[in-house]
């Protein structure tokens, strides 16, 4: 396992992307063409930053990119690719959504990578993550567009099959997705919603 990890790793820092996470996005994308060129992408939990350069480059110079953090992020600015506007700050406060909105009121695509830092205590830990991803759908339902696309980070356990159904319920589609580039021991796995109901 560990040749494979680091064969993701090396193959970011060659592609020039901060983190090796930038697959589990870019595999989503070769199978179901969630980012389309001139899509308006909002990244929840972007630091340091992957996600929203890989999507910044797929959705092209017509598009645009908000991402997120916690952490304070920069990087893109390349030619053809989307700006990227990075905000600093935590997705659970309120005033947020107004900094998001004042970027664009309102996007095609959702993507969340989220995670807490870990406590070591499991049972909170999984409580702590599902509560981020519960935020990531509550975000994605204010700010997508009708018919946008959603894609989440979660971890399997007990409360994942509620949080499923929810998204189920929203969207015309809704799978679980586990990349090869995420190690086959974590419990991390995605949810992909396609066409949002509005
Ligand atoms: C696995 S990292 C994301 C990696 C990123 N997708 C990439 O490819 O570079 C998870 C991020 O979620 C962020 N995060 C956790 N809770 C958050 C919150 N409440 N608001 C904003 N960001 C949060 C953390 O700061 C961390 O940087």
């Amino acid at each position: 396992m560990k040749e494979v990890q680091d064969f993701y790793f090396k193959k970011a820092k060659k592609e020039g992307y901060p983190a090796r996470s930038v697959y589990k996005l870019e595999e989503a994308q070769q199978k179901y063409r969630l980012l389309k060129k001139g899509d308006k992408v909002l990244d929840l939990g972007c630091h340091p930053g992957s996600w929203s350069l890989y999507a910044a480059k797929v959705v092209g110079g017509q598009g645009l990119v908000v991402g997120i953090d916690l952490q304070k992020t920069s990087g893109g600015g390349k030619k053809d690719m989307a700006p990227i506007h990075w905000l600093h700050g935590d997705i659970t406060d309120a005033e947020m959504l107004a900094s998001v909105r004042g970027v664009a009121p309102a996007f095609d695509v959702v993507i969340s990578d989220m995670a807490p830092s870990t406590s070591g205590n499991k049972w909170a830990d999984q409580q702590q993550a599902l509560a981020l991803a519960r935020r990531s759908l509550a975000v994605a339902t204010e700010m997508l567009k009708r018919g946008g696309n959603y894609y989440c980070k979660v971890f399997q356990g007990e409360d994942v099959d509620a949080f499923f159904k929810e998204v189920r319920a929203l969207f015309v589609s809704a799978r679980l997705v586990k990349p090869k580039s995420s190690r086959s021991e974590s419990r991390e796995m995605f949810v992909l919603g396609m066409g949002f109901g509005g």
